[in-house]
């Protein structure tokens, strides 16, 4: 329907938020073959070499508050780990909040981003990045102890055309199953099954706290639930986990 696809673009986020503020539709979705200026979070850069991963974006216009941006996050980690777990055979695990990995390295990040006036969503990016047939061996060193691609654990290349359309049926399932039932009860489910974050020992890195904590449970709405050191229970919407 609306899919556009480029060959080489600064970044897909970056044109799905232009394409987002001139009134694009709920479900527009933004692939290229390559990012010149890929963008990860935390201000990082992600890189993006061409032809070998899904660096795609996609514009959502729910109707939700800003603080409910997290859940669009959850959302996308569940229709990801599900898609790559039916397209590749793969056993990705899901590091809250938005990490995919294999054998604790990242193949997958998402980047959640929002356009919002005064107190309602106006739209909101979720940005999908996935090494697929990249090389790991050709990763900078720093790179390569921490993350992977799906070619690395498959053994061989992989049709990103095919991962590409499980995700979108996947999130469309998911999303709309938000949209109309108002939770996301089923993607929640998912994040529960593949984490690789809960029941462990985590430090989290949020702005310029750092909490050690045991990961307990994600709440109904996507967010944390901790115990931490002082063996309080308290919640947390966002953050870098380390374990
Ligand atoms: C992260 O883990 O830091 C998030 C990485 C998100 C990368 C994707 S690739 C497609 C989209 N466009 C961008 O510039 N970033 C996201």
């Amino acid at each position: 329907k609306h899919i556009y696809h480029f060959d080489s673009v600064d970044s897909t986020n970056t044109i799905a938020k232009k394409m987002a503020a001139e009134g694009a539709f709920d479900g527009t979705v933004i692939i290229a073959e390559e990012q010149i200026g890929g963008r990860g979070r935390l201000g990082r850069s992600w890189i993006s070499p061409k032809g070998t991963g899904i660096w795609m974006s996609i514009v959502l216009r729910p109707n939700i508050e800003p603080t409910e941006a997290a859940k669009i996050t959850q959302i996308t980690a569940a229709a990801v780990a599900n898609a790559i777990r039916k397209a590749t055979g793969c056993e990705v695990g899901i590091k809250w909040p938005n990490d995919i990995i294999i054998h604790n390295k990242k193949v997958c990040g998402i980047l959640t981003e929002m356009g919002a006036e005064l107190n309602s969503v106006n739209y909101i990016i979720v940005g999908i990045g996935i090494n697929v047939n990249v090389d790991i061996k050709e990763f900078p060193e720093e790179v390569k102890k921490i993350a992977t691609s799906i070619r690395a654990c498959v053994g061989k290349e992989i049709s990103r055309k095919d991962i590409v359309k499980e995700i979108l049926l996947e999130f469309q399932k998911l999303y709309l199953d938000f949209i109309e039932n108002k939770n996301i009860k089923k993607s929640i489910d998912i994040c529960k099954k593949y984490s690789v974050t809960l029941g462990k020992q985590v430090k989290i890195k949020n702005r310029d706290k750092e909490i050690i904590a045991e990961a307990i449970d994600l709440t109904e709405d996507g967010q944390l639930l901790i115990k931490n050191e002082s063996g309080e229970m308290q919640t947390v919407i966002s953050g870098e986990v380390s374990v």
